[in-house]
C-alpha cells in the first residue's frame, strides 16, 4: 500500500510510521509527505528517511477546495492511495473527504467521540478525567469524527500539567498509528455501518 502522509509540525507520529514502514514485514511504504507549512520539522525528518516531499501552502490558495484539489494532485501523481494525516492541522474539504473515503486515517490525542477539536489536554484536564489517550480513525467531513480503527488509553496523574500529559499520550500515538495503519493495510479493517470491525488479533505491539 502506497501512503501519502500529511503534515503541518514537528512529525513525531511521521517518524513512528517511518520506522514502522522500514520492518520487511510492514505491508505499508510511505512515498510522499506534504505539508502546508515551509517550516514543519517533520519535512526534514521525511527527507532524512529519503521521502519525497512537497510544502503546498494553503495561503497560496483563493479556496478551501483549490488547496485540497492541490494535495489531490501531488497523492495522485506519487501514485498514492491510501493518506494519513498526522497533526495536519487545516480542515479539509468535503470534497478532498470524498476522494479519499475510507482510504484516510487520523490521529488525534482523546478518546474520541470525548474532547474533539483543539486545547483537548487543558479541557481533559478541567474535566477531572482519571484516563484519557489517542484515537486513529477514518476520516470523515466532520472533525475528528469517523469509524475508529484503534484506541489506547493512558492514567491521568493527579500532578498533570498539560505537557506531561500530552508527552504521555504521544507515547501511546507513537505505538498506535502503526499498529492502526497496519491492521489497515493488511486488509483486516471493515466498515459495518460506520463502525470498524476488525479481524483477528488487535493487540498494540
Ligand atoms: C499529535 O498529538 C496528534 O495526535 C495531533 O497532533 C499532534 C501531532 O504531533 N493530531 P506530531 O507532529 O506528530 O509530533
Amino acid at each position: 500500500m502506497k501512503v501519502g502522509v500529511l503534515i503541518s509540525g514537528r512529525g513525531t507520529n511521521l517518524k513512528s510510521l517511518i520506522d514502522a514502514c522500514a520492518a520487511d514485514d510492514f505491508p505499508a511504504e510511505i512515498v510522499l509527505v506534504i505539508s502546508n507549512k515551509a517550516d514543519a520539522g517533520g519535512l526534514e525528518i521525511a527527507r532524512a528517511a529519503g521521502i519525497a516531499t512537497h510544502v503546498v501552502s494553503h495561503k497560496n490558495f483563493a479556496t478551501r477546495e483549490e488547496f485540497d484539489r492541490a494535495m489531490t494532485a501531488k497523492l495522485n501523481a506519487a501514485d498514492v492511495d491510501f493518506v494519513c494525516s498526522a497533526g495536519f492541522m487545516r480542515i479539509l474539504s468535503d470534497e478532498f473527504v470524498d476522494a479519499w473515503r475510507d482510504r484516510q486515517l487520523n490521529i488525534h490525542p482523546s478518546l474520541l467521540p470525548s474532547f474533539k477539536g483543539l486545547n483537548v489536554y487543558q479541557r481533559v484536564l478541567d474535566a477531572g478525567c482519571k484516563v484519557s489517550g489517542c484515537t486513529v480513525h477514518f476520516v470523515r467531513a466532520a472533525m475528528d469524527e469517523g469509524p475508529i480503527v484503534a484506541q489506547a488509553a493512558v492514567p491521568v496523574l493527579e500532578d498533570d500539567t498539560p505537557e506531561t500529559l500530552s508527552a504521555r499520550i504521544l507515547e501511546a500515538e507513537h505505538k498506535l498509528y502503526p499498529h492502526a495503519l497496519r491492521l489497515v493495510a493488511e486488509g483486516r479493517v471493515t466498515i459495518v455501518d460506520e463502525r470498524c470491525v476488525i479481524e483477528g488479533d488487535t493487540t498494540v505491539a
